[in-house]
């Protein structure tokens, strides 16, 4: 009985253990900037997730207390922590999935684009190291303007001979979780059962949330609730810089949405199916060719951009408005890619 009993729960518990672990492969996942103000909440959270299995935590400088400090949280992931340039090889190497938020946040009164004179260079610097030590990662650009950080990581890439437009994306998530917050708030529907795609790309009008496609359908929106809902999701990022009033922009909201948009490219690796997120990727949907809509994830990072889909006329106005805007971001990233 006894003898039975112990042998038959413990190969029960051997083969559960095999079986969580084929289901749950190792994945590494690098933060590029992880001891910012994203980097560190972020960091935190890719701690809590179980399909992280090594987590390595890059800046210039801090770093070692940041990692040490999440190191203690009793979750699946080995925590390492990297300083500095002779590092980053070390931080980046056999990376599945790489989070980059390292580079200046917005102060009041400046645009995203104001951004560009210093994180273009530091993106690029990043991207290069990308390319060498691990050129098949997922790489999950949160730094701004992301409108042209995007583009500027792509010909990075492309000069490199390492390009894959499945494995790059802009992470417009934040805009997606406000417009959820915002939509339920009007609408008064379960937050957790929103859902509202957000296309186009991230700074004011060029964020194009899609309410008319949102879901739960709402009856009791006007024209002018969708006009005010549109606005606060374009201009959210600015609401939390006038709100931090000179101490930078979002970063916890910004965590949060990090840290979801590399779960689902986690769960896309790892095989799970119609994992479907709107990300700001390389693009035939329109003329542009960088777009944010709704991506599906897979084992190797893009398998599909979706279309817009129907939209009222006011989001046709909001599309035609944005292009120029988006074209010219887009462009000026291409253009300092190949002249520096
Ligand atoms: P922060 O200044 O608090 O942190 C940035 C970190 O980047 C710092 O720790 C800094 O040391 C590090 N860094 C600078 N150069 C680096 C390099 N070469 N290598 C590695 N790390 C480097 O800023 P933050 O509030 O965390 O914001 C970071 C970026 O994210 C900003 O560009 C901001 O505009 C952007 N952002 C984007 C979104 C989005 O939705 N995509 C949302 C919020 C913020
Ligand atoms: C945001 O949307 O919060 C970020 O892009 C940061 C910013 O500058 O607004």
């Amino acid at each position: 009985g006894e003898i039975s009993f112990s042998s038959s729960s413990s190969s029960s518990h051997l083969l559960r253990r095999s079986y969580a672990s084929e289901s749950t492969p190792e994945r590494k996942v690098a933060v590029l900037g992880a001891a910012g103000g994203i980097g560190q909440p972020l960091s935190l959270l890719m701690k809590l997730n179980p399909l992280v299995s090594n987590l390595a935590l890059y800046d210039i400088a801090g770093t070692p207390g940041v990692a040490a400090d999440v190191s203690h949280v009793n979750t699946r992931s080995e925590v390492a922590g990297y300083m500095g340039d002779e590092q980053l090889e070390q931080a980046l190497t056999g990376s599945d999935v790489v989070i980059i938020p390292a580079g200046v946040p917005r102060k009041p009164g400046m645009t995203r684009d104001d951004l560009f004179n210093i994180n273009a260079g530091i993106v690029k610097g990043l991207c290069t190291a990308i390319a060498k030590y691990c050129p098949n990662a997922l790489v999950n650009m949160i730094s701004n303007p992301v409108n042209s950080t995007v583009p500027i990581a792509a010909e990075v890439f492309k000069k490199a001979g390492t390009y894959d437009e499945t494995k790059l994306f802009g992470v417009t998530m934040l805009d997606v979780v406000r417009a959820k917050t915002f939509y339920a708030g009007k609408a008064n529907v379960n937050v957790a059962d929103v859902n509202v795609p957000v296309v186009g790309g991230h700074a004011g009008i060029t964020i194009l949330p899609l309410f008319s496609q949102a879901t739960p359908k709402a009856n009791n929106l006007s024209d002018e609730h969708i006009v005010a809902l549109t606005k606060r999701t374009q201009d959210g990022g600015t609401e939390v810089v006038e709100a931090k009033a000179g101490k930078g922009s979002a970063t916890l909201s910004m965590a949060y949405a990090g840290a979801l948009f590399a779960d689902a490219c986690l769960k896309g690796l790892n095989g799970v199916p119609d994992v479907v997120e709107c990300a700001f990727v390389q693009s035939s949907i329109t003329e542009l060719p960088f777009f944010a809509s709704k991506v599906k994830l897979g084992k190797n990072g893009v398998e599909k951009v979706f279309d817009l889909g129907p939209l009222s006329d006011y989001e046709k106005q909001g599309l035609e408005k944005l292009l120029p805007e988006l074209k010219s971001s887009i462009e000026k990233g291409i253009k300092f890619a190949n002249a520096n």
